[in-house]
C-alpha cells in the first residue's frame, strides 16, 4: 500500500531535543510521517503516556495534537532506520569521564553506536542529520563509518545543530532566530542540504535558513554556547566586584546592555549557569583548541567555566559569612533545583553543587521545586546528609534559618513572604541567587537579604 505521507523522518534519541524538535516538525508538516526511537523503553513509554518525560511549556498540547496522526514513538530502531528517508541523530553527547580527553572531550559512544546501527540496518539511501552537538569534524567520522562498507547504500551527512533553549523550546522551535544547515559543498551534499531546508521552510522564513559547510556549522553551535555562557560569567564576575564596592549589578547591566552593540540579554547576574550544554560544549571547544596547540585560546575559554565554579563557591561563602560562620545543624531551604525556570531539568544545575557544599557544612536541607524534585532526588542519591524534598514552598520554608533561591521560577516571586517570614527561625535570612524577589520589601518585613551583586540589606 502506498504511504499517505511524502516522506519518512526518523529521529534517534527521544530526549530534550529530539522530542520537542520532532513534535514541531510533525505539527508543522502533516505531509511527513515522523517517528522517534530510543534505546530507553521507559522513555518511549513516557512519551506515549499522559505524563511526558520532560516538562516544557506548550509541549503537551503539540504532542497531544500530533501523536498517532503523524508522530509516532517506538523502540524498534532497526525498522525506523529501514523505513526512513531522513534520519536525525539526537542522542546525548556528554563529557567523557574516562581515558584520553576525560573531563573535556565529548563522549561519542552513543553517537558512534547510532552510526553503526544506521549502517547495519539501512537498505536504501539516507540523509543523516547531526542534531546532537558534536565536536568539529565529527561528521567526517560519521561519514567514515557510514562509508566503511560497499553495500551500495549512499549516505549524505548533514550538520543541523539545535539552538533551542529549555524552558522556551516550543517558542524557539516555532520562531527560530535561524536554522543552520551544514553540508558538503558537493552536488549531492548541497542537494541533501536543500531537502532538509525544504522541511524547515514549511514554517521558517527562507532568509532565516542558513547554509554553510559542515565544519562551520558544527563549530558555530559550540561557539554560540560559549558566547552565551561567557556573557553570564562576565556579568557574574562583575557582580562580585559590585558586592565589594556597593555598586548594583542590575543597574550596571542595564546601563551596559542599553548599548546596542552589547544588547540587554543574558546579563542577569546569578548563582551561575547550569544545564547539560554550556559546560560540556565549552570544554569541548577548549579540548579542540588544546588539540591544535592553541593553549592561550584554550585558557581564555576555560576561564568562562572557572568563573562559574567561583560564583557557586562564592555564594556558599556569602551564606557562611552571613550566618555567623556556621551552618551546622541549621535548616536551609533551597527554592528551586532546576538549572533554570520552566524546566524540570537539573543536569549540571548550580543547585547540585551548592546542596552538596551545604551538606558538607552539616546544614539540614529542604528542597522545593515545582517540576524538578524527582531529578533532585536522583542527583542527591547517596549523599550522606539530612535532605528533605517538599513540594509546597510554605511547608518547605517553615522552621528554616535561611532560604536560598536557586531557580528563577515565577512562583517564587509571588509567594506570601510575610507568612514565610513568620514561620521561619529567627533571625531569618534570604539569599537570592537569581535576584528575583523584592529585596527592599523583604528587608522591611525583617529578613536579612543577600542579593547577587548588590549590597546586603540586614536587620542585625
Ligand atoms: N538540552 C538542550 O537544551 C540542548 C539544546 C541544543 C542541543 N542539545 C544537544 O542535543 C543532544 C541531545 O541532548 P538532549 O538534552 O536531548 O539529551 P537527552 O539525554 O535528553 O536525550 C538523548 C536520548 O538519546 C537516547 N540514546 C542514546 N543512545 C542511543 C542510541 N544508540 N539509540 C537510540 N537512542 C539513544 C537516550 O536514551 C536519550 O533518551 C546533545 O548533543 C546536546 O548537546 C541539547
Amino acid at each position: 500500500m502506498k504511504s499517505l505521507f511524502n516522506q519518512n523522518i526518523l529521529c534517534i534519541g527521544a530526549g530534550y531535543v529530539g522530542g520537542p524538535t520532532m513534535a514541531m516538525i510533525a505539527h508543522k508538516c502533516p505531509q511527513y510521517r515522523v517517528t522517534i526511537v530510543d534505546i530507553n523503553p521507559e522513555r518511549i513509554a513516557q512519551w506515549k503516556s499522559d505524563r511526558l518525560p520532560i516538562f516544557e511549556p506548550g509541549l503537551d498540547e503539540i504532542v497531544r495534537a500530533v501523536h498517532g496522526r503523524n508522530l509516532f514513538f517506538s523502540t524498534d530502531i532497526e525498522k525506523g532506520i529501514r523505513e526512513a528517508d531522513i534520519i536525525f541523530v539526537s542522542v546525548n553527547t556528554p563529557t567523557k569521564t574516562f581515558g584520553v580527553g576525560a573531563g573535556m572531550a565529548a563522549d561519542l559512544q552513543y553517537w558512534e553506536k547510532t552510526a553503526r546501527q544506521i549502517l547495519e540496518s539501512a537498505t536504501t539511501d539516507k540523509i543523516v542529520v547531526e542534531k546532537s552537538t558534536l565536536p568539529v569534524r565529527t561528521a567526517q567520522a560519521m561519514e567514515r563509518i557510514l562509508f566503511s562498507t560497499h553495500s551500495g547504500v549512499r549516505f549524505e551527512v548533514l550538520s543541523n545543530p539545535e539552538f533551542l533553549a529549555e524552558g522556551t523550546a516550543i517558542q524557539d522551535l516555532e520562531n527560530p532566530d535561524r536554522v543552520l544547515i551544514g553540508s558538503r559543498q558537493t552536488e549531492s551534499g548541497l542537494k541533501a542540504g536543500s531537502a532538509l531546508a525544504e522541511i524547515y521552510a514549511n514554517w521558517v522564513p527562507r532568509d532565516r535558513i542558513l547554509t554553510t559547510d559542515i565544519w562551520s556549522s558544527e563549530l558555530s553551535k559550540l561557539v554560540a554556547n560559549a558566547f552565551l555562557a561567557q556573557r553570564i560569567s562576565s556579568i557574574n564576575a562583575i557582580s562580585v566586584l559590585c558586592e565589594k564596592t556597593e555598586a548594583d549589578v542590575t543597574q550596571v547591566a542595564r546601563a551596559v546592555g542599553m548599548d546596542n552593540r552589547i544588547g540587554p540579554k543574558f546579563l542577569n547576574a546569578s548563582v551561575g549557569f547550569g544545564g547539560s550544554c554550556f559546560k560540556k560544549d565549552i570544554l569541548n571547544l577548549v579540548y579542540i583548541c588544546q588539540y591544535y596547540g592553541l593553549n592561550d585560546v584554550a585558557k581564555y575559554w576555560n576561564s568562562v567555566i572557572k568563573i562559574n565554579e567561583y560564583q557557586k563557591a562564592h555564594f556558599v561563602e556569602t551564606m557562611l559569612n552571613a550566618m555567623f560562620n556556621t551552618l551546622s545543624g541549621k535548616r536551609i531551604c533551597l527554592f528551586g533545583f532546576a538549572f533554570k525556570a520552566d524546566t524540570g531539568d537539573t543536569r549540571d544545575s548550580p543547585a547540585i553543587q551548592i546542596a552538596k557544599r551545604l551538606i558538607e557544612e552539616r546544614a539540614e536541607l529542604v528542597i522545593t521545586d515545582p517540576q524538578a524534585l524527582a531529578n533532585a532526588r536522583t542527583d542527591l542519591k547517596g549523599v550522606d546528609g539530612n535532605v528533605q524534598f517538599i513540594e509546597d514552598p510554605y511547608e518547605a520554608a517553615a522552621g528554616s534559618h535561611a532560604i536560598a533561591i536557586m531557580t528563577e521560577w515565577r512562583q517564587f516571586r509571588e509567594l506570601d513572604y510575610e507568612r514565610i517570614y513568620r514561620s521561619m527561625t529567627q533571625p531569618a535570612f534570604i539569599f537570592d541567587g537569581r535576584n528575583v524577589v523584592d529585596h527592599r520589601k523583604l528587608h522591611q518585613m525583617g529578613f536579612n537579604v543577600y542579593p547577587i551583586g548588590k549590597p546586603a540589606l540586614t536587620n542585625l
